[in-house]
């Protein structure tokens, strides 16, 4: 007998973050500060930046976030990205990068940096690798109270925004 039944595909959300995706932005993250990938944020901090963040729901579930980091008028960095093993190599990675340099192109920034142990997926979006130190701002202002900051093996990757 022929099953005529169709599969509904669930759809997915890109979407500016909201109070109640804390908690699954916490959770997200928890899996990669753990093994030193991406830095720790607690909850409190993730409540308070929570406007920089943009998410993917699908399926009902938060899956994926990024946070848009403004350092100068120029300036911006991708933080926190993450999206859960489940649904990696999905698109969503990209999605969210695609989402945040609109937002940046919005705004008026003209780069867009990010520090990364893979810079392959950057590469595969247009970002170039730099040396970390053509970013001062970030270097002296956020990198300096890291616990990484004299080993720090992070590669640095930037993009132009148009
Ligand atoms: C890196 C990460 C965000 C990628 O997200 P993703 O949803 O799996 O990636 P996508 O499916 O959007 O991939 C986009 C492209 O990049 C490629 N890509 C993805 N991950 C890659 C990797 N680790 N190395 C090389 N290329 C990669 C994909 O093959 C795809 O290429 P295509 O368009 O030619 O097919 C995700 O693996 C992740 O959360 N990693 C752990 C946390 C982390 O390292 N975050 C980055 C901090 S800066």
């Amino acid at each position: 007998m022929i099953h005529l039944a169709r599969q509904i595909q669930p759809e997915h959300i890109v979407r500016d973050a909201t109070i109640a995706d804390v908690d699954s932005i916490f959770a997200l993250m928890r899996t990669y500060t753990a093994t030193g990938v991406l830095l720790p944020r607690s909850k409190a901090d993730i409540c308070d930046n929570v406007l920089k963040f943009s998410v993917i729901e699908y399926d009902g579930e938060t899956v994926a976030c990024a946070a848009l980091e403004i350092f100068t008028s120029e300036l911006c960095e991708i933080r926190s990205l993450v999206v859960d093993e489940r649904s990696s190599r999905s698109g969503f990675g990209r999605m969210l990068v695609e989402e945040l340099i609109c937002k940046a192109n919005v705004l008026g920034l003209k780069r867009i940096m990010a520090l990364t142990y893979v810079p392959e997926f950057f590469h595969n979006l247009g970002f170039t690798t730099v040396r970390k130190e053509i970013f001062p701002e970030k270097v002296w202002g956020v990198c300096v109270k890291c616990h990484k900051f004299n080993d720090c093996d992070e590669i640095a990757v930037v993009k132009n925004i148009s």
